[in-house]
């Protein structure tokens, strides 16, 4: 496999030497192209939208192209600074100051956006949320963020529970709900209308947080991951570099803004670099995607593995029925990258799919393809100029070429997370290796200096690109009256990469049903999130435990593969 190369394929790319720009790179010469690095006054939001209207001359030019089933609109940068503005109004109006958490709980639409930037303007640290969260996931988050408002709406309203969230006073409701509005809760349109089209941005220190995301380890609940307004200088040289965008780019990030993705590469990596963005709502469907390619004449395409296979699975011919010819760079990211997904692509896009690896805590890309430089299928590329990747051993050793061992980055890249919310304890894990960043992935680098994934180290599910706990799901499923113990894995899954996979023991007077099946995947769905449910759940009598009582993982994932068991000194009898 590794033989296997697609050659650079002939265009103008942004980075033209990526051996050349790692040898001179210095992130100082990319700070140099910031407002803030002459007047001092740092906020992401001002660099990404009302710079572009103040100081490019880009006001008229669209930041937004939203479209969904029922809604079609274009947003100018100009419209979106106005409405940003607005909207950071209103959060002062009502009190919400620096340094505040102010949730997003809601499905894609221009509201999102102008809200998340106001958000930024006021200096208070935004926690998107994905619309697929159930109460329990709800109640977490905010709990642990303390979070003062949320904007969401009447659908999803129902999902915040109020008497439980005690920091909570604002609930900003987009659309106004047919019974009304009920207690802290504002017409978030209302108010708008009536808030000033100018601000006056809250300037703040490059090192000040700005964004809030909760993701999963294989222990405990999720953990928010928090990120500085420092990033920028990233989201926009690999916006420049990976991306490869250019002025008259148009760009599509399929992520929501609930997914890092969506918010690093969704918001910041377009507005930094001041081209227009394509945001489809609603649910997947293959050929809506193509018709979204289609008719916005999309030109850079990021979006990720599970994606790709379901489209390859709705066959060539579905293709050929779009012109896509304006297609200029594909990117993928979120799970490994099937080399026979990068060959579907050469086969019916004739465009090479550019893998990229990153992850939430590194709040930007840190491996990737580069269009200068030749694809090996199935691998992840090489480092971003300016960031050192290496595979350690446990001590910290930095192996050779082709052993396998821990993926790490040396500390200190701009759009590093800078803590664990409330948890120092769980941030000071990644660092354990002096001068390290361990991810929690394994990989090995070959002779070239590519890097290839080969598997988590711990026990997180990836399905469908989205980061599972297994522990949240175990806690959910325990809760239900018919479920004595749960233990939870990933099970490989050729669309969605891992489906999840649970093994319970059914308490005394419980029989095993399709109806108590169906229940209880019912259960976590309502309970925790569609996504988190199991797609399978397997009846045994005993689960296999340590003597201190944990689950052990590993060995229900032997069970599932056929695989042998390992070390089993530590189980109880
Ligand atoms: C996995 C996503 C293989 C990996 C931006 C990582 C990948 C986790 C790749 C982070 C890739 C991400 N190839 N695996 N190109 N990209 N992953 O935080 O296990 O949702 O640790 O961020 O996804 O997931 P997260």
């Amino acid at each position: 496999m590794q033989g296997e190369l697609i050659p650079v394929f002939p265009g103008d790319n942004n980075l033209k030497n990526y051996e050349e720009a790692r040898a001179n790179f210095n992130w100082e010469d990319v700070e140099k192209e910031f407002s803030w690095y002459r007047t001092g006054k740092v906020n992401i939001a001002y660099e990404a939208v009302d710079r572009n209207v103040l100081e490019k001359g880009l006001g008229d030019k669209v930041a937004l192209y939203y479209s969904d089933p029922a809604r079609n609109e274009a947003v100018t940068y100009r419209q979106m600074m106005e409405r940003s503005n607005q909207f950071a109004n209103v959060l002062k109006k009502y009190g919400i100051n620096k340094g505040e958490r102010v949730f997003i709980f809601m499905p894609r639409s221009p509201e999102l956006y102008a809200s998340f930037l106001g958000i930024i303007k006021t200096g208070c640290i935004a926690g998107p949320l994905f619309e697929a969260f159930m109460e329990v996931a709800v109640r977490d988050r905010l709990g642990d963020a303390e979070a003062v408002a949320i904007i969401t709406t009447p659908a999803l309203r129902n999902r915040i529970p109020k008497d439980q969230l005690p920091h909570l006073k604002h609930i900003f409701m987009v659309g106004v709900p047919e019974e009304g509005l009920g207690e802290g809760e504002i017409d978030w349109h209302a108010e708008m209308e009536q808030a000033s089209t100018e601000f006056d941005i809250e300037w703040v220190d490059r090192e000040d947080p700005m964004l809030l995301l909760y993701t999963s380890g294989s222990t405990g609940k999720p953990k928010g991951v928090l990120h500085v307004h420092n990033g920028m200088i990233q989201h926009y040289q690999t916006g420049k570099w990976i991306l490869d965008l250019k002025e008259d780019d148009i760009y599509w990030c399929t992520a929501d803004p609930g997914w890092v993705t969506g918010i690093s590469y969704g918001v910041w990596a377009p507005y930094l670099n001041g081209v227009s963005s394509v945001v489809r709502g609603g649910r997947f469907k293959p050929a809506d995607w193509y018709k979204t390619l289609e008719e916005n004449k999309v030109t850079v395409w990021y979006s990720a593995p599970t994606a790709f296979r379901m489209l390859m699975a709705a066959g060539d011919d579905l293709v050929k029925e779009h012109d896509i010819s304006s297609v200029r760079h594909v990117l993928s990211v979120g799970e490994p990258l099937n080399p026979e997904v990068v060959r579907w692509g050469m086969k019916v896009f004739d465009r090479r799919i550019h893998d990229n690896w990153w992850m939430t805590e590194t709040g930007g890309q840190i491996i990737s393809n580069y269009p200068c430089m030749p694809v090996k299928p199935g691998s992840m590329g090489k480092p971003f100029p300016g960031i050192e990747a290496a595979i350690i051993d446990d001590k910290g050793n930095v192996l050779p070429p082709l052993q396998m061992g821990n993926l790490a980055v040396r500390k200190g890249w701009p759009s590093m997370m800078r803590k664990i919310w409330k948890n120092e304890a769980k941030y000071n894990e990644y660092f354990k290796i002096e001068g390290w960043y361990v991810s929690g992935d394994s990989a090995y680098m070959d002779e070239e200096g590519y890097f290839w994934f080969q598997g988590r180290i711990d026990d997180v599910i990836n399905t469908s690109g989205e980061r599972v706990g297994p522990f949240e799901v175990e806690s959910k499923l325990v809760e239900h009256p018919a479920v004595g113990e749960a233990g939870v894995i990933g099970k490989p899954d050729p669309v969605r990469g891992e489906i999840i996979k649970a093994f319970i023991s059914l308490r005394e007077g419980y029989t095993w049903s399709e109806e108590l099946q169906a229940e209880i995947v019912d259960f976590v769905k309502k309970g925790l999130a569609a996504h988190a449910a199991p797609r399978e759940i397997e009846v045994r009598d005993k689960l296999p435990k340590t003597r201190s009582g944990k689950i052990m993982r590993r060995v229900l994932k032997a069970w599932e593969l056929g695989l042998p068991t390992g070390d089993l000194s530590t189980m109880e009898d």
